[in-house]
């Protein structure tokens, strides 16, 4: 394959701070391909428009100017709507991409052309995700930390200190799901001192989660039954349940909240796939937090941008080795795990989950690509 345009173009979602590659992994992108980076891209990282030069990289301008250079674009985040019209057929877009969450986004990106690889849905040998894990680690990290800090009244939380005190017990918290987010939340809520439940409606993940955890917390099924009946105890609740390129599935419906404390919180970091509280919407870090029947939600689809040093380092890491691969393969010889990343190609949906979520049509790629 020759070389190819490489393009790095500056994340505009709310808040969100992080890039998609390091200076160092630019540099051993540059010996082969050209690395197009748009003007303090990477500035919210900490990396300067001198440390990608050094890396081998061209600065341009604008936005603009990256998408008219770049045939392969390397982001962050899902584009906005302001950046559809930038995306062409002869783009391959690598992001995250969280189709299943915005019928719009999966509309236009079809309309495209484009082949748009998903990050989020690119497995290894064994099932996993190994690009969503670390920043699901940065999200279920975070996420104990908020729910702490969102049960302070100033913040319009009930008032418990997470870890309690000395005669006075910490607070409960409900984690749902326990892949990655949820059990680093749960590290997180128990290294604070807070009682923790997990639930999972995988017995052989909570058997896991009991080894891992050696006892510390409670584990439970997570059937409907089981979710009511703690619901009036707990002080926090983290959604953190993944059916993977589906939307998530609805743990919490609305007539829920009634039986939960007043002031209690929900943070749902499943809202980058529609979210598993049916009154989940999407919020921002400039206005993270809602309130619904007396229940503080936070639900912020891009928490990892809130720690861009960390993030952007643990994301280039990961997406690294697979970006050499795009960049010196024709599509059609990848390994079948790296395509289970491609949701759009040529005008068709090529995720059934994505396109079932929407009742689109669903064209598998072996059927188109050859
Ligand atoms: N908001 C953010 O900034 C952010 C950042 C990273 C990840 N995420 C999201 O967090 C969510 C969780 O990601 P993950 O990496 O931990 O996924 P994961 O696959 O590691 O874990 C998901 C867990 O959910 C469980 N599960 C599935 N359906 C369930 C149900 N009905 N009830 C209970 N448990 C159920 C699975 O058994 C699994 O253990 C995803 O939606 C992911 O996209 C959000």
């Amino acid at each position: 394959m020759p070389p190819m345009v490489i393009g790095i173009p500056k994340e505009i979602k709310n808040n969100e701070y992080r890039v998609s590659l390091t200076p160092e992994h630019v540099t051993a992108l540059a010996v082969t391909h050209k690395v197009i980076v748009q003007h303090n891209a990477g500035v919210g990282s900490g990396f300067t428009n001198q440390a990608y030069e050094q890396a081998g990289a061209t600065i341009v301008p604008s936005i603009e100017d990256v998408y008219a250079q770049a045939s392969l674009i390397i982001k962050v985040k899902e584009p906005l709507a302001e950046e559809y019209s930038l995306i062409q057929a002869h783009h391959i877009i690598f992001t995250f991409f969280h189709f299943a969450a915005s019928k719009e986004l999966t509309v236009s990106m079809q309309q495209s052309g484009a082949t748009c690889i998903a990050y989020e849905t690119i497995e290894d040998e064994s099932g996993r995700l190994p690009l969503l894990e670390p920043m699901s680690e940065v999200a279920g990290r975070l996420a104990g930390q908020q729910g702490a800090k969102y049960l302070e009244k100033p913040q319009g939380g009930s008032g418990i200190l997470i870890g309690g005190v000395t005669g006075v017990p910490p607070a409960k918290a409900m984690i749902l799901g326990g892949g990655v987010v949820g059990t680093n939340a749960a590290d997180v809520l128990l290294g604070m001192g807070a009682d923790v439940l997990l639930f999972d409606i995988n017995e052989k993940r909570l058997d896991e989660l009991n080894a891992y955890f050696e006892g510390k917390i409670i584990t439970v099924l997570a059937t409907n039954d089981h979710i009511r009946e703690y619901l009036s105890h707990v002080d926090v609740v983290i959604g953190a349940v993944l059916v993977k390129g589906a939307k998530a599935p609805k743990l919490i419906s609305k007539d829920m909240l009634s039986l939960m404390r007043p002031q209690s919180v929900l943070v749902d970091v499943a809202v980058d796939q529609g979210g598993c509280f049916e009154t989940t919407r999407p919020t921002t870090h400039e206005n993270p937090t809602y309130i619904v029947d007396g229940v503080l939600h936070y639900a912020v689809a891009n928490m990892p941008g809130a720690v861009p040093y960390t993030s952007t380092k643990a994301l280039s890491r990961v997406t690294f080795p697979y970006l050499m691969e795009l960049a010196s393969k024709p599509l059609n010889q990848l390994d079948d795990n790296f395509k289970k990343g491609i949701n759009t190609y040529n005008g068709y949906i090529t995720n059934k989950e994505v396109a079932n979520a929407f009742q689109l049509l669903y064209t598998p790629l072996v059927n188109i690509l050859d």
